[in-house]
């Protein structure tokens, strides 16, 4: 069934002080999905800050835990599907919405979400979307067209979701295209089709991988991280997190630092290092670390994470583009600001919140930051430069770019069997490029990493 946009009549609109609204079961937990669906379509907000419990948006703080779970799952999923979901929609519409119909879209999108990918009774997802649109002005007289749009879809989805997901291209114009130049139409459709799917939680563990995968019911990766596919509960009621025996962190995100090789006693810097996943590897290979960062609020989180995994390094606030150091440093970790396009599995927002812009502007900061990352290294120290971006314009053409530059740097090429389990991932040009579709471990819910990069140079001696 196609609907007319004007179909419906439209509703009577409410009393100033009708506030019966919010007794609805369920629609305020709708209504902050579609405002937070705004913030990050339309202003290009990341999702994380929305959804944080202390500082997000006012409307999601005042929900209850049970509904931020959902406001939460309808996102993800919304974020997720975004092109699949629109698709469905305007196959249902007589012609496109307006231009500036961005809350009707919005309220769409979520009822969508609910209906097509999440374990919510069909009749509630449109009755509270129906609800929903006659709550506000801007949309009261499309409540109609909302009905009939979502009955519509409820009827097809069995037979028209599979098909369209098939198509696998489930990202902004702009993302696929770049993901394409990169990696081919192959590989750039298995990262997408990896991008569709929950990640798996990964832990960095002081020792005995093979006890704590037991513990969690986890497997140990052949790159010594240990892998949970799903968590009952929150990672902080788990064994060992109050006693710091473990932390979160991806099993790409844990090779940068250990490509500089044995550190036991040398003077390490990370300059941009927090919330200190990397530092504590080093802090825990038996470097003395100093940990630089411009972040107040990040590096509180360091030295909370620092205190419970009882490990020490000094802690810098400072702007790595203004600051000179004081001493010189044996090696060096410049895990880089970027895109964060390598972990779109676990930020669907981002391929919507970035642009190509911001990714040409980012390798700009980046090519920046290393050449200031040279001034801190002893003459033939190790260099490791890294991002959890997809793209090359941030990897691999900025280490090349870099190499070629006139700076007083060589490269350190990273040989195959460094470390286990990355040989698949060391380039013809001796750096390591990690991808969601890398990784295959029987079942793709158990497979995948984030994407990385990471090169390795020395100051020239
Ligand atoms: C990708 S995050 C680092 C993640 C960290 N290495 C880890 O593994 O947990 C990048 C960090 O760089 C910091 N940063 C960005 N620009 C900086 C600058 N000019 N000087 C110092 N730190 C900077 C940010 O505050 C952010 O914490």
């Amino acid at each position: 069934m196609v609907v007319n946009l004007t179909m419906g009549k439209p509703s009577r609109p409410r009393e100033k002080n009708d506030r019966s609204d919010e007794n609805v079961p369920g629609l305020p937990a709708r209504k902050a999905a579609a405002k937070l669906l705004a913030a990050v379509v339309d202003a290009r907000t990341p999702l994380d800050g929305l959804t944080d419990n202390e500082h997000g948006h006012p409307q999601y703080r005042t929900l209850d835990p049970r509904d931020r779970s959902l406001v939460r799952a309808i996102l993800v999923t919304a974020l997720r599907h975004r092109v699949t979901i629109s698709r469905l929609i305007g196959r249902r519409l007589e012609r496109p919405l307006p231009a500036n119909a961005h809350a009707l879209g919005h309220i769409l999108h979520v009822a969508a979400a609910q209906i097509l990918f999440l374990d919510v009774p069909d009749s509630a997802a449109v009755d509270l979307a129906v609800t929903h649109a006659k709550s506000d002005p801007r949309t009261t007289r499309f409540s109609g067209l909302v009905n009939g749009v979502l009955r519509a879809l409820v009827r097809v989805k069995e037979r028209a979701l599979p098909a369209e997901l098939a198509k696998n291209d489930d990202a902004p114009d702009w993302f696929s295209k770049r993901l394409v130049e990169a990696y081919g139409v192959d590989k750039a459709r298995a990262i997408l089709a990896a991008h569709r799917l929950e990640a798996a939680i990964d832990f960095t563990v002081k020792s005995d991988p093979e006890q704590w995968a037991e513990r969690f019911g986890g497997i140990v990766l052949p790159t010594g991280s240990v892998r949970v596919e799903r968590l009952a509960g929150p990672v902080t009621e788990l064994p060992g997190f109050a006693e710091g025996e473990w932390w979160v962190q991806d099993a790409a995100a844990a090779l940068p630092a250990r490509l500089l090789g044995d550190i036991a006693g040398l003077e390490v810097a990370d300059l941009c290092a927090a919330p200190g996943g990397k530092t504590a590897q080093l802090a825990l290979a038996g470097a003395r670390v100093t940990a630089f960062d411009m972040s107040k609020s990040r590096l509180r989180r360091l030295t909370a994470n620092f205190e419970r995994l009882r490990l020490s390094a000094d802690i810098v606030e400072a702007d790595l583009a203004t600051i000179t150091p004081e001493k010189l440093f044996d090696a060096i970790l410049l895990d880089a600001p970027c895109s964060s396009t390598g972990t779109v599995r676990r930020h669907p927002d981002v391929p919507w919140t970035k642009s190509s812009q911001d990714i040409e502007k980012l390798a700009g900061v980046q090519r920046r930051l290393l050449e200031r990352a040279v001034h801190f290294v002893k003459p033939g120290g190790r260099i490791v430069y890294s991002n959890c971006s997809l793209d090359p314009e941030e990897g691999e053409a900025l280490h090349a770019a870099f190499l070629a530059g006139g700076h007083e740097i060589t490269d350190d090429p990273i040989q195959p069997g460094e470390i286990a389990g990355t040989d698949d991932f060391v380039t013809s040009a001796g750096a390591l490029r990690t991808t969601p579709a890398d990784m295959h471990l029987g079942t793709p819910a158990l497979s995948g990493m984030d994407g990385f990069f990471a090169a390795r140079m020395r100051r020239a001696g």
